[in-house]
């Protein structure tokens, strides 16, 4: 079995951030979302993977990834030149798929539990896709799947204005090499995209066996703001234990399950966990409350900070409470102390300031 990893696209719902980043490398708990999709698929293993990648962002993606060596899976990159529907992303792939199985995972969803369980169910049963579902509350913002009462699938439909029930289409799928006849018989959709759900729901009309799991774990598609803090919030409480790599001087106080890489400075603070402090950032005269994700070489100072992510390179000044905030890379959010007071802002476009 291969894999396909979906790493293009545009990322528009996560602007600004993904005006200079690919939204797949956006960091959960100062790890790229990217990342996580490559151990499910180390985990399950896979060695063969493709990588689609987009002309604006794949320089990044591939310094990311590299070889693959890391991982212990072997890497090829596949341009898309436009982003015209993940169907239109396996097109794009066939010559690197061939006549194999193969797992498609979208590089921006994250899974509590990886997809071993998913490839071994796929192998013992042989349908020709396999789907995952999950119940959410906003199903017009994804694939949506109608169900018979035996369970079986009735009906597939794309972001629809009516949804006939609210359990969405998960960002993993396994599949046969039948989906390229199916893809090969589809139009591009209202959105001007080829939809792998009407790939699928092709699949159910030429009468080949689709299977469907409710997944028990969490699930999250970390395109927005919001989500992302959820994303933030929920890897946090799993993966973070306590481990001190970095220096904490007498006068601070450290409590919990706390992740303080190295090169990282705490000096006169209070960090209340689950927190995780990335490598050579400083935090001084700060607290720093549950679910906060520092990045690398971030400088904190005399501010409080809780349920924020801070990304690489920021810095942090005379703040007294910033809280569900999400903060660009090498961005400065500084209290000025003039007697004239006033905000003086340069931020960047799509962005959203709360005062
Ligand atoms: O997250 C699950 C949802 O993903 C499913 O419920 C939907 O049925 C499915 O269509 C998809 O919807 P999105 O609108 O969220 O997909 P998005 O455009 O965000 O793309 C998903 C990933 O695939 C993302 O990492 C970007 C990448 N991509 C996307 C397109 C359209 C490509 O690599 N190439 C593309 O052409």
């Amino acid at each position: 079995m291969k894999a396909l990893v979906l790493s293009g696209g545009k990322g528009t719902r996560l602007r600004p951030l993904t005006h200079t980043m690919a939204k797949q490398l956006v960091p959960v708990a100062c790890k790229p979302i990217l990342g996580y999709v490559m151990d499910h698929i180390s985990e399950a293993g896979i060695k063969d993977v493709g990588v689609i990648i987009s002309p604006e962002t794949g320089e990044e993606v591939k310094r990311y990834i590299g070889s693959g060596r890391k991982w212990g899976i072997k890497v090829k990159y596949i341009l898309q030149s436009e982003p015209l529907g993940l169907a239109h992303a396996v097109k794009t792939a066939e010559d690197f798929l061939g006549e194999d199985d193969f797992v498609m995972y979208l590089g921006d969803n994250l899974l509590s539990y990886g997809i071993k369980a998913a490839r071994e169910r796929f192998e013992r049963e042989r349908p020709d896709a396999l789907i995952y579902l999950k119940e959410v509350e906003n199903p017009r913002q994804f694939g949506v799947a109608e169900l018979r009462r035996d369970g079986s699938i009735k009906r597939l439909i794309e972001k629809p204005s009516k949804p006939p029930s609210n359990l969405a289409l998960v960002g993993v799928y396994i599949f046969t090499k039948r989906i390229h006849e199916a893809i090969a018989r589809i139009k591009p959709s209202q959105r001007g995209e080829l939809e792998i759900t009407d790939a699928i729901q092709m699949l159910i009309d030429m009468g080949y066996p689709v299977m469907s799991e409710i997944l028990e774990g969490w699930w999250l598609d970390t395109g927005k703001k919001d989500d992302l803090l959820q994303a933030n919030t929920i890897v946090l409480d799993e993966y973070i234990g306590r481990a001190l790599k970095g220096q904490v001087d007498k006068e601070s106080e450290v409590v919990g399950r706390v992740d303080i890489d190295r090169g990282a400075r705490i000096l006169r603070s209070r960090i209340r966990g689950p927190v995780k402090i990335g490598k050579n950032a400083v935090i001084e005269n700060s607290f720093i409350g549950p679910y906060t994700s520092i990045g690398e070489g971030v400088m904190i100072k005399d501010s409080v900070i809780e349920h924020s992510v801070i990304l690489d390179g920021s810095e942090i000044r005379g703040i007294e409470r910033l809280e569900d905030s999400l903060i660009g890379r090498g961005a400065s959010v500084i209290k000025n102390r003039d007697r004239h007071k006033a905000y003086r802002l340069m931020i960047g476009d799509d962005t959203v300031v709360e005062v």
